[in-house]
């Protein structure tokens, strides 16, 4: 069992005297940083704030710093070190992608985008049809906002090169099958780009094991500082052509990200591995057990909450009401405009927000009014039993 006073004895947050009284449920706009985060990016900025990678000793120690933050992580995701890069956000990183994959491409030839995902692993691919290619939307169910991998089976044919989708949506929480619909479409040809910004906060996925050729996840969002984080399989890396500096094109975690990087924040990401290896070695369990020990706290605070939503009459729950196959993000739809009851929640020391959470399309594919927008609630395992039941009794109160 996830001990909960060790966890959050890793989150200054819950002793900031600002912040006492207040139960944090924007969880998905943005966690929390941990304190061995917290304790790198501030001893990077004291001590190390030079141009890294130069022959004197604080130099060293900052560019030591951001290769360990990147092998480190690509340890824990079971890929090579330089299979592993970092870029500003993850929709700069699919944007640069985008361009990356058009050059490799041609006209007439396909991609398979779906409507569950937030724009940002959607909208860069769908303007792939400006370059003359085809753009095929695999559609959710209108009723659940569910991905049907049959409905890929049929959209899938030769001319397919790439499927877009999320191992979880922003707004309808269900956990998609990554390892499924990746064998669908490697056997039909495809390669495969999995946005897991909504999933990597609940576990670090083992690449091996979902199969896919791209896996993009935001730090922020995963304890971190604001970093996007790509992990691209060698095989597609080497096959895309660069969009860095020329002469970085051979180095493939410089290959697609033509920015400057920044410094203090990679070199901080070591700290998230920090965080998790601490967290396995205190409960006794392998780093890529803790994804485990996360999901069974947050199943056991989720399905309350669920049943809560899923029972009452003025709120329409969206993705499943059972929590096993589930991420804690949480999205209802309202009679009146979401923020608004958010203004209401905040009376009672609920941190939450309203509107579409840039996923516009899936939203609009469930047909929830988007002038409404929806209530999200969405939380981590370092979330408290006592903290739900807070969130309950302002729901109680405001719906
Ligand atoms: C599922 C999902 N994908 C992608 C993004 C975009 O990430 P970033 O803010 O790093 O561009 C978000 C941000 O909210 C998200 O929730």
């Amino acid at each position: 069992m996830l001990d909960l006073t060790y966890v959050r004895g890793q989150f200054p947050a819950f002793s900031e005297p600002s912040l006492q009284g207040w139960a944090f449920f924007e969880n998905a706009g943005g966690s929390y940083a941990c304190q061995p985060v917290i304790d790198r990016l501030t001893r990077f900025y004291q001590q190390r704030k030079v141009q890294p990678y130069a022959p004197y000793p604080a130099s060293e120690a900052g560019g030591a710093e951001m290769d360990e933050a990147r092998t480190r992580l690509s340890a824990l995701m079971n890929i090579a070190p330089d299979e592993l890069s970092f870029g500003p956000s993850t929709t700069q990183n699919t944007y640069v992608l985008a361009q990356a994959v058009r050059q490799a491409m041609q006209p007439g030839e396909a991609i398979i985008v779906t409507n569950q995902d937030h724009e940002a692993n959607s909208g860069p691919w769908r303007r792939l049809a400006d370059h003359g290619i085809e753009v095929r939307e695999w559609k959710i169910d209108p009723q659940t906002g569910h991905l049907d991998p049959a409905a890929l089976e049929n959209l899938l044919d030769e001319s397919v090169r790439l499927v877009c989708f999320p191992h979880c949506s922003n707004v309808v929480g269900e956990i998609n099958p990554v390892a499924e619909i990746t064998a669908l479409a490697h056997a039909a040809g495809a390669w495969v780009c999995v946005d897991g910004v909504s999933y990597a906060p609940h576990g670090l996925p083992d690449l091996d094991v979902l199969g896919c050729d791209i896996y993009l996840f935001s730090a922020y969002k995963t304890y971190g500082p604001h970093q996007g984080i790509m992990a691209i399989r060698r095989a597609l890396a080497e096959l895309l052509p660069n969009q860095g500096h020329s002469f970085n094109g051979d180095t493939l975690y410089k290959k697609f990200t033509p920015a400057g990087p920044d410094h203090a924040q990679i070199a901080a990401c070591a700290g998230m591995v920090d965080y998790i290896e601490g967290l396995a070695a205190h409960q006794g369990v392998s780093p890529r057990e803790v994804a485990g020990l996360m999901h069974a706290h947050e199943v056991a605070l989720m399905q309350p909450l669920l049943d809560y939503l899923d029972a009452k009459n003025s709120v329409r729950l969206l993705g499943p009401a059972q929590a096993e196959n589930r991420a804690p993000t949480i999205a209802v739809a309202l009679q009146r405009p979401a923020e608004e009851v958010a203004r209401g929640l905040a009376q009672h020391g609920i941190m939450a927000g309203g509107g579409d959470f840039y996923a516009v399309r899936p939203l609009s594919g469930m047909g929830v009014d988007l002038d409404k927008g929806v209530l999200r609630l969405s939380f981590v395992h370092y979330t408290a039993p006592d903290e739900v039941e807070k969130l309950l009794k302002a729901l109680d109160a405001v719906l």
